[in-house]
């Protein structure tokens, strides 16, 4: 057996299989003769970062030690919505038996290293490192601090019994922050532990300070502290000799909140290891209007089946997938005043404050597709289109796949989900994210300089429902009834509108190793990128980053 178990892990998952099998899974006994074998693949249905590759092979291999499983995919990796995760080969009765156990050790744990993925892109850039606590959900404790590791996250302390953390109960009873720290600081250091305290303010952290340095702790935990109360404790901690070696802070982290507060030079407690405790606790509000619309009235005007407004979302895809699963028509549009957990491609966050851009996410039901990666491309000529003419001055690009561009800016994007079933799509999200408004200072400097917003290209004041009006109907022409080729007179418009064309890039293959530089030629009727590498012949690239060189990036390669 590949997978490395620990006794409490097998008997983790022996619990799981024992309370889903329970006396037998009879569906499979009495429908498949248990010597049939055969073949299955896990595909991801969202894109994200793989973890608990381990748990699940150990549930496989409990019912079945002689399946064959391929991992596609190693724990910390990315993947695509629709990629091949896994593929294995064995009795057919485990692998059915198995299927729903192992999948959700896989996509709990890929959940948790996915969004611990998205907080550490938020912190780039900075001296910042995402840690993460002991909430965790009981029992999983290892395998979930192991799946905040392949997200590119810290473990802090395992337990109780491996680091000293005073915290307010402690500190209370102790009278307070300088008795609690000499009490322990002894002990602590015979013990081989570092002491940490948590401190809700400035009175106490200067208490913690004021200790002789053997008393001094070894890490001092920010609890619940505004970013100009983080930036005033770096500050007093500067000047502090021997330094501290550790500033942390935990309580109101967000992705929206992470940025600005790693600005303030402190290292992040990662609240929520788990993504379902967020989802769980993360009940999204339904609004009667937006940009001064209701329902029913964006209902008729875009003749729409369905259409909900949400004040506060974690994305508008999830939610708009949400109700695609509940049966929700083709044609369905979810909107968000703001989103906490705005996603774009390739894990990267959608910074989403409240009223400054629209979130807007469709659902499709586009059946078999021969080629679904057209959908994003289709979706995006669709909405630069409509928002070139709804837009005098702007001058929207398609950069491809499917951001868009204003000038040398982005100003907006679309993420094309799919959850697949038997090979086929069940169902497509297209979500569009447009800045009409100028991004705030809570969204990180390094995104607002990449960023620009419909307002500050073409200096008036935007309306969101006009941006909406523009999304909605843009995507609508393209995407009405997807085909599998781009027509003649939507290559004519690529002309125009293809961003890329003719600029040197340099591209990065999903799953390459290294960037390859050359020239954007075009867009194929497929929807794959025309790419002359510097040395070698044209080639089509379908899932790929692509970054155009800058005077800078050109030097530094030479
Ligand atoms: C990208 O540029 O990578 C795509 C950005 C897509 C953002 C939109 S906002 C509405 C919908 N909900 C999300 O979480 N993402 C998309």
């Amino acid at each position: 057996m590949s997978a490395r178990l620990s006794e409490s892990e097998l008997a983790l998952i022996e619990a799981a299989l024992a309370e889903d099998i329970g006396e037998a899974d009879w569906t499979t006994r009495w429908t498949i003769s248990g010597e049939a074998r055969g073949s299955a693949r896990i595909v991801a249905r969202a894109d994200g970062v793989i973890a608990g590759t381990r748990p699940a092979e150990g549930v496989f291999r409990r019912l079945d030690p002689e399946v064959r499983l391929d991992w596609r995919r190693v724990d910390g990796e990315g993947v695509q919505a629709g990629s091949v995760v896994a593929e294995l080969r064995g009795r057919l009765h485990a692998i059915l038996t198995a299927e729903r156990t192992a999948l959700n050790f896989l996509g709990r744990l890929s959940g948790v290293a996915t969004l611990t993925s998205r907080y550490v892109r938020a912190v780039e850039g900075t001296s910042c490192r995402v840690v993460d606590t002991r909430k965790t959900t009981p029992g999983w404790r290892r395998l979930e601090k192991e799946a905040v590791a392949s997200g590119g996250g810290q473990n802090h302390r395992s337990g109780l019994y491996d680091m000293v953390l005073l915290k307010e109960n402690h500190l209370r009873h102790a009278g307070g922050v300088g008795p609690a720290l000499d009490r322990v600081s002894e002990p602590a250091r015979a013990a081989g532990l570092e002491v940490e305290v948590e401190v809700t303010d400035l009175a106490e952290l200067e208490a913690a300070l004021e200790r002789p340095p053997g008393a001094r702790p070894d890490r001092i935990l920010l609890d619940n502290m505004t970013a100009e109360m983080l930036r005033e404790a770096v500050r007093a901690v500067r000047g502090i000799d021997p330094p501290v070696p550790l500033l942390e802070a935990s309580g109101g982290v967000t992705l929206e909140s992470v940025g600005s507060i790693a600005d303030t030079g402190v290292d992040l407690h990662l609240e929520h290891a788990s993504p379902h405790t967020r989802k769980a606790g993360m009940s999204a509000r339904r609004i009667s209007r937006w940009a001064g619309r209701t329902e029913a009235e964006l209902r008729r005007r875009w003749d729409r089946p369905d259409v909900y407004l949400f004040g506060k979302v974690g994305s508008t895809n999830d939610q708009a997938s949400k109700l695609a699963e509940e049966s929700a028509p083709a044609g369905t549009i979810v909107i968000g005043r703001e989103q906490t957990g705005g996603r774009g491609r390739a894990g990267r966050i959608w910074h989403s404050p409240p009223n400054v851009g629209v979130y807007l996410s469709m659902v499709f039901r586009p059946g078999e597709l021969e080629n679904p990666g057209l959908l994003p491309v289709m979706a995006g000529l669709g909405v630069v289109r409509a928002l070139d003419l709804a837009f005098s001055g702007l001058g929207p690009a398609l950069k491809w796949p499917n951001d868009i561009y204003a000038g040398e800016r982005k100003c907006g994007g679309i993420l094309a989900e799919a959850s697949w079933s038997e090979g086929a799509p069940r169902q497509v999200i297209v979500g569009v994210g447009i800045n009409a408004k100028p991004l705030p200072s809570s969204v990180p400097a390094a995104v607002r300089s990449a960023a620009t917003s419909l307002e500050d290209e073409i200096g008036r004041p935007v309306d969101l429902a006009e941006v909406a009006d523009a999304i909605v109907n843009g995507i609508e022409a393209f995407l009405g009834e997807p085909t599998s080729a781009l027509d003649h007179s939507a290559l004519e418009l690529l002309d125009h509108y293809d961003w890329l064309r003719d600029r040197r890039v340099s591209v990065l293959v999903d799953g390459a190793e290294s960037a390859t530089t050359g020239v954007a030629v075009g867009i194929a009727p497929d929807g794959a990128l025309l790419f002359r590498p510097d040395r070698g012949a044209l080639r089509r690239v379908e899932n790929a980053v692509v970054v155009p060189e800058t005077a800078s990036s050109r030097k530094a390669s030479r």
